[in-house]
């Protein structure tokens, strides 16, 4: 049995996320989907939970299984079924979360967790068509930097309100996978926005988290659509001998690394790193 529950590691700095209004990008499945199940764990009463996907029924299903958790703690739980690739997706995201947000928050937590992997099958030179970097780029990267954007001017500094921004990374941010030019350049441009981010607002709590090659739907895809043939291969490899992590795993060190609350502000941290 894994021994990856917060339990089972050191006691962190404080045992929850405060009063929160927390956004999880990318909710309805894989790593989006965990931690919003850790999340709710560690809210105090009359936290908002927003849940931020295009599907709406598997928004729904998270829904349903959060409801005792919900019931136990006093939260309010809201799905926006919506693009992120759009500016309508944004502007609606930001719209429920200052509807919903309690007068008493004392922490926005917003988790830039939603992405895609982009077609992997074809390498570099085939990408000809600016219009389809851009598709990619719009949610991968744009709708990233809106969000956060549009959060933070929705809940402004002010004495009392702790607010962290987290994007979820790869280590495609730092290193070039051959046949995925879209997915790496997209992470490393992400990485840079935070980081901006970070020296501009020091403020804000700023954490580029990469969370390990995960059993998820990317990874499937990544398995089956990569052209390069060695990555082909050595996910494949990892993925047959067991050597994947769970989300749960890795979803349990970020949430550990924001309980802590002490890692640098803008920095990359990878779960193989802690
Ligand atoms: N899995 C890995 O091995 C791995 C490794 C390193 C980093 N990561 C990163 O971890 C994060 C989660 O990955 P995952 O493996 O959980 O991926 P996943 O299983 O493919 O889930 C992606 C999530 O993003 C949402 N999403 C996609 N397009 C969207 C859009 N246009 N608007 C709103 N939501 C959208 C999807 O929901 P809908 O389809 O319902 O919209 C889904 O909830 C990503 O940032 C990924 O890059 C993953």
């Amino acid at each position: 049995m894994q021994s990856d529950r917060i339990s089972d590691m050191a006691t962190p700095s404080s045992r929850d996320l405060g009063r929160a209004l927390c956004i999880v990008t990318g909710a309805s499945k894989g790593y989006g989907r965990s931690l919003a199940l850790q999340i709710a764990h560690l809210l105090l009463p009359r936290s908002v939970l927003l849940l931020v996907a295009r599907s709406a029924d598997m928004l729904q299903a998270l829904q349903v299984d959060l409801v005792p958790i919900v019931e136990q703690a006093g939260l309010l739980v809201r799905c926006v079924p919506t693009d992120l690739g759009l500016k309508a997706g944004i502007d609606t995201t930001v719209r429920v979360a200052k509807e919903s947000a309690a007068a008493d928050t004392d922490h926005v937590l917003l988790i830039n967790n939603a992405a895609s992997l982009g077609d992997v099958s074809r390498f570099a030179i085939s990408f000809c068509d600016p219009a389809e970097v851009d598709a990619y780029l719009s949610l991968n990267v744009s709708s990233a930097l809106s969000l956060t954007a549009g959060v933070l001017q929705a809940f402004p500094q002010r004495p009392g309100l702790r607010r962290t921004v987290v994007n979820i990374s790869s280590l495609c941010a730092l290193e070039p996978f051959p046949s995925w030019v879209l997915y790496c350049a997209g992470k490393a441009a992400r990485n840079m926005m935070f980081r901006v981010l970070a020296k501009e607002e020091p403020d804000v709590r700023v954490l580029n988290y990469s969370p390990g090659p995960m059993d998820t739907d990317m990874q499937a895809q990544a398995q089956s659509c990569s052209a390069d043939p060695a990555l082909k291969q050595s996910f494949s490899i990892m993925h047959s001998q067991g050597k994947l992590l769970s989300c749960h795993e890795s979803g349990a060190k970020l949430i550990r690394l924001l309980l802590e609350d002490e890692f640098p502000s803008g920095v990359h941290l990878d779960y193989y790193d802690l």
